[in-house]
């Protein structure tokens, strides 16, 4: 028995080191899991669909898959560090969500609550740093605070960036990056000229971030619902049929091999490596 574990032990430091990121993955996930790191996607975005049919599904309310959501969520956000993403944006509420049943809100909300005070400190201590993308005032004081206090505590953090889209609109997010720029002009800090995309980019919530390269939505659906219609311009987007809940690290490394089997071109006609940083 001791034999067996110094064995392994030796052989384990003696091994050499593998060029391509091995991923831990989960049981259910096939072995050989290697991504050269060339292929990784700097920032991903995800839709998380599916929770009310995976607990309607079960006969279950649909407040327990969105439960269920949050734990598929700690997953793929522990696995996205692990890997090396550099930024992760999540689409957790939409500005259209307010129209769900009073329930189903509250339901959304105190999960919000429960989540910022369970992980905090697990994220904190991996330097993830919190950045909420939407309008943070108009979230119900509990929830403003607790996500204020997350922003707040992580924000020198240089590991993983986690973008959490909340009361989230594309189509608002750019009316206010004009609005900005508006402003400026008004205030005769900037000229008409000078707005080009670099200008709009800097009035973004993911301001100075890297544009989307990969965008997951699960479930099945094919659209993008108003998320990040600026930071996705160039993305390569991966449609799963899983429901949110039930995606785990076998699913989105099978996103992430599928991103890295695509030739990006940006436009031109010369095949470009997924992650190069010239975007003609
Ligand atoms: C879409 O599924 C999912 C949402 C509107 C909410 C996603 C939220 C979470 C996963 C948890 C909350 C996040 C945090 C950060 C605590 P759906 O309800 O539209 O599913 P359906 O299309 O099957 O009805």
């Amino acid at each position: 028995m001791f034999a067996e574990k110094l064995s392994k032990l030796l052989g384990g430091m003696l091994r050499p080191k593998p060029r391509y990121i091995t991923m831990a993955v989960s049981p259910s996930a096939e072995p050989a899991q290697a991504l050269p790191p060339d292929t990784m996607p700097r920032h991903v975005a995800i839709i998380m669909d599916g929770n009310g049919r995976w607990a309607t599904n079960r006969g279950l309310p649909r407040s327990a898959g969105h439960a269920a959501g949050v734990e598929a969520l700690r997953d793929i956000i522990r696995a996205s560090d692990d890997w090396g993403v550099q930024c992760l944006t999540i689409y957790a509420f939409s500005t259209e969500n307010w129209a769900r049943s009073k329930e189903e809100v509250s339901a959304l909300m105190g999960l919000l609550l429960k989540y910022f005070a369970s992980e905090i400190d697990e994220l904190d201590e991996k330097h993830v740093r919190i950045l909420i993308l939407g309008d943070v005032d108009g979230l119900p004081e509990a929830q403003r605070d607790a996500v204020c206090r997350a922003m707040e505590r992580t924000k020198d953090n240089t590991g993983l960036k986690l973008n959490i889209a909340l009361n989230y609109g594309g189509r608002a997010e750019l009316v206010r990056a004009a609005k900005a720029l508006a402003d400026q002009v008004k205030a005769g800090e900037l000229e008409p000229e000078a707005i080009d995309a670099a200008a709009l980019e800097a009035q973004l919530y993911t301001a100075g971030q890297p544009d989307v390269d990969l965008l997951i939505r699960t479930s099945g659906e094919l659209r993008l619902s108003n998320f990040l219609p600026w930071q996705t311009a160039y993305a390569e987007m991966v449609f799963d049929r899983t429901l949110w809940p039930d995606f785990d690290r076998a699913c989105y490394l099978k996103a992430l091999r599928e991103y890295a089997s695509r030739s990006r071109r940006f436009g031109g006609v010369e095949p470009k490596k997924a992650t190069e940083d010239e975007h003609g």
